[in-house]
């Protein structure tokens, strides 16, 4: 079947076998990664990897050399305040100011351990702030960790996949669930991981409207902050803007992670924008549930106290330092992510070529940007089908079929794909083509 593929048929399935995986497409991110790692051990070849969101960058040395220093002056001995040490704090305010055009302050800045902690904390406080709301909605496709502290949670989730709801049709399909009465909360992310499509103001509006009609969280992971590259973000104090449900409601809680914009994914750390009218207001099953007081102090005084106890000391004097270098103009965190796009430019006209197409297309009439992430199908195959030969040919991504989307295909990450392999990415895909085009 794969007579014609770079990496023997014989290794990859004996390495899924021995991971005991069902079914590739099925797999999660950590299991590919986990197969594609033995398989490069035993052939000694390297896939392209385009499974997992790895920054492909070095670490934003403002933030390192913060961190030594921290360090060295001994914070590693110190409990950090549960809630974030006050520079950081009044560092994330100004910089949400700077470069969203919103006013918070500095109590409701809280950094957390990854926005992998944000979510986690957030998702126990609105899943039990009223007691008829429980479930909490995700805006597809989404990032699948997220379902997974749902699960881990045990707490109830519904879903739908926005590709055929964009615009004017979002506000029907979300006011389905939510006048129903018993969602608590509203989770995407924007940019979207996978799809790199990015809700417009307009979109965000009718969920910040519907957020406050029916009293919902909404939660905006912006995980990816300022990337989408068609628009320049980049200048503190300046517009333009990126959108954001903050605009439109005081129902939010966003989530800014260094992982990606500082590519600081390895300290953990990151933060939780919390509106000020949500985090003082008060909730009478939440207080009864963990013993606490408002909203914002619950997540901070009562959960996250119990997860960790805080974040990590030096890595928030890490963060503080790189938020007030963007304040003051002094470091364009953006200009250095920029290669993402750059690289995604070419990696998607090499898929386009060899007779692949983009799944997820547009933003309502424009394209969707190059940046992190893409989505991509082969005709004739599932998205599952897909991930699964594609292993063959030393290409690993996974499967759309992960991220709650109803569409068949892969998400394609180009962060940790390397420009000296793009000619190696072509002559893959070129094999493949020339294998499965046979058979349309
Ligand atoms: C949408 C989204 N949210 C959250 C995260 C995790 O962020 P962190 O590394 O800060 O935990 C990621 C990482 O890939 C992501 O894509």
């Amino acid at each position: 079947m794969t007579e014609n593929s770079p990496f023997s048929k014989e290794i990859v399935d004996e390495k899924i076998k021995e991971l005991r995986i069902s079914d590739p497409g099925k797999a999660t991110i950590r299991e590919i990664v986990a197969l594609v790692n033995l398989v490069e051990e035993e052939t000694g070849k390297k896939f392209i990897r385009m499974e997992m969101g790895v920054p492909g960058l070095p670490p934003a040395q403002i933030g390192v050399q913060a961190e030594i220093e921290a360090l060295n002056r001994g914070v590693a001995a110190i409990y950090p305040m549960v809630d974030g040490i006050k520079p950081l704090k009044e560092e994330a305010a100004r910089f949400v100011k700077n470069f969203l055009h919103i006013e918070v302050s500095p109590r409701s800045c809280i950094p957390t351990v990854g926005s992998m902690q944000g979510t986690f904390a957030a998702f126990m406080a609105a899943g039990n702030a009223e007691k008829k709301k429980n479930v909490t909605l995700f805006i597809d496709p989404g990032f699948p960790v997220q379902k997974q502290q749902m699960q881990v949670l045990g707490q109830k989730y519904e879903s739908f996949d926005v590709f055929r709801f964009r615009g004017k049709m979002l506000r029907p399909k979300l006011e389905k669930y939510l006048s129903k009465g018993n969602i608590c909360s509203v989770v995407y992310s924007n940019p979207n991981n996978p799809a790199w499509i990015c809700l417009t103001d307009e979109e965000l509006k009718i969920i910040g409207d519907l957020a406050n009609q029916y009293g919902v969280i909404i939660m905006e992971d912006l995980a990816y902050f300022g990337m989408d590259f068609r628009k320049d973000f980049s200048k503190p104090g300046e517009p333009p803007y990126p959108p954001t449900v903050a605009n439109y409601s005081d129902q939010y809680i966003l989530f800014i992670s260094s992982s990606k914009i500082f590519s600081y994914a390895g300290q953990r750390c990151a933060l939780m924008i919390i509106s000020d009218s949500l985090f003082s207001r008060d909730y009478p099953h939440l207080q009864q549930r963990f013993g606490g007081t408002d909203f914002g102090s619950t997540i901070t005084q009562r959960l996250l106290y119990a997860i960790s106890s805080g974040t990590g000391h030096s890595a928030q004097w890490a963060l503080t330092a790189m938020l007030k270098a963007a304040n003051d103009g002094q470091f364009n965190f953006i200009d250095d992510v920029k290669e993402y796009g750059e690289k995604a430019k070419v990696v998607k006209k090499l898929f386009l070529e060899n007779g692949f197409d983009m799944v997820y297309k547009k933003d309502l009439d424009q394209p969707v940007a190059d940046g992190f992430y893409f989505t991509i199908s082969y005709p004739g195959m599932s998205g599952n089908q897909l991930v699964a030969n594609l292993l063959y040919y030393g290409i690993s991504a996974i499967s759309l079929d992960n991220t709650g989307s109803r569409e068949q295909g892969i998400r394609a990450c180009v962060s940790f794909v390397k420009r000296e392999q793009f000619a190696d990415l072509e002559q893959r895909l070129k094999l493949f083509h020339a294998h499965f085009s046979q058979m349309l």
